[in-house]
């Protein structure tokens, strides 16, 4: 289905963004990881994704609230592999504290890497898209940026932010053959939500568990390959946010 095409991935290396690098792979989507850190994390990722669904898989080190990192990372994606079809804005972070005390550059920091690097990756790799007149953007949000969630001002405006980003950039690039979409994943095991185990917010879940990466992948998958549909924001959240 996404036979030929190339998919970027940012914090691929693992979590939700590796489980939707198999899933895209598993489509028949060449694989980018970019992740600022474990490269063997990264390169393990592509290596699977080379035996097992036999694309081409490449990773490279960036931390995508660097503006000029992401140019020259766009350069070198388009150098090894020709170009881009599909980017998964992945890669994000928590600080959490209470608004009244958080310091300065946590706020800054969850901005810079969630919100900003989304925007950094767009910047930079929209021109293929509209060179190509196709492409498709998937931003990872989060239910906490459609109810706001205590102790995480600053993630929440951050994923908040990138549901405004979403739309804008679905109505900006619409007319070039270019579609942008979001998820917004509720409670997902992974390293993120290690801490989260006892979070009552759980109980709250209407399916009653956490969502697994897969789910999420499941949504990126469809994201992908659903050809009309743009500027929605699809959770992925057991109903929490209904
Ligand atoms: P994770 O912490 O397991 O993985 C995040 C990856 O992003 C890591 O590989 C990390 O190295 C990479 N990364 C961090 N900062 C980066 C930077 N500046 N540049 C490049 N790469 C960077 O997180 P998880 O749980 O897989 O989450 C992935 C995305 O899904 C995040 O945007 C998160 O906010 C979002 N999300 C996760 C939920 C969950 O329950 N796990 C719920 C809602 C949203």
């Amino acid at each position: 289905m996404l036979k030929g095409k190339t998919a970027v991935i940012t914090g691929g290396s693992r979590g939700l963004g590796e489980a939707i690098a198999y899933r895209l792979a598993s489509m028949g989507a060449n694989i980018v990881i970019v992740d600022v850190g474990a490269t063997d994390r990264a390169v393990a990722v592509c290596e699977r994704c080379r035996s097992e669904y036999g694309v081409k898989a490449g990773s490279y080190k960036c931390d995508v609230s660097d503006f000029n990192a992401v140019k020259e990372l766009s350069a070198s994606v388009k150098a090894d592999f020709g170009t881009c079809h599909i980017l998964v804005n992945n890669a994000g972070i928590t600080r959490d504290g209470l608004a009244a005390m958080m310091k300065e550059e946590d706020f800054d920091r969850v901005i810079a890497v969630n919100l900003k690097g989304a925007f950094n990756m767009i910047r930079h790799f929209s021109g293929m898209f509209i060179r190509n007149r196709e492409g498709c953007i998937i931003n990872i949000a989060s239910v906490a940026g459609i109810m706001g969630n205590v102790g995480q001002c600053n993630y929440a405006a951050s994923k908040a932010g990138l549901i405004g980003l979403t739309k804008t950039i679905a109505k900006e690039l619409a007319s070039k053959g270019v579609r942008c979409n979001a998820i917004a994943p509720g409670f997902i095991a992974t390293d993120m939500t290690d801490s989260q185990t006892e979070n009552p917010l759980l109980g709250m879940i209407p399916l009653g568990k956490m969502g697994s990466p897969e789910n999420v992948a499941h949504a990126a998958g469809y994201l992908a390959t659903a050809d009309y549909v743009t500027g929605e924001v699809l959770r992925v959240d057991g109903g929490i946010a209904m």
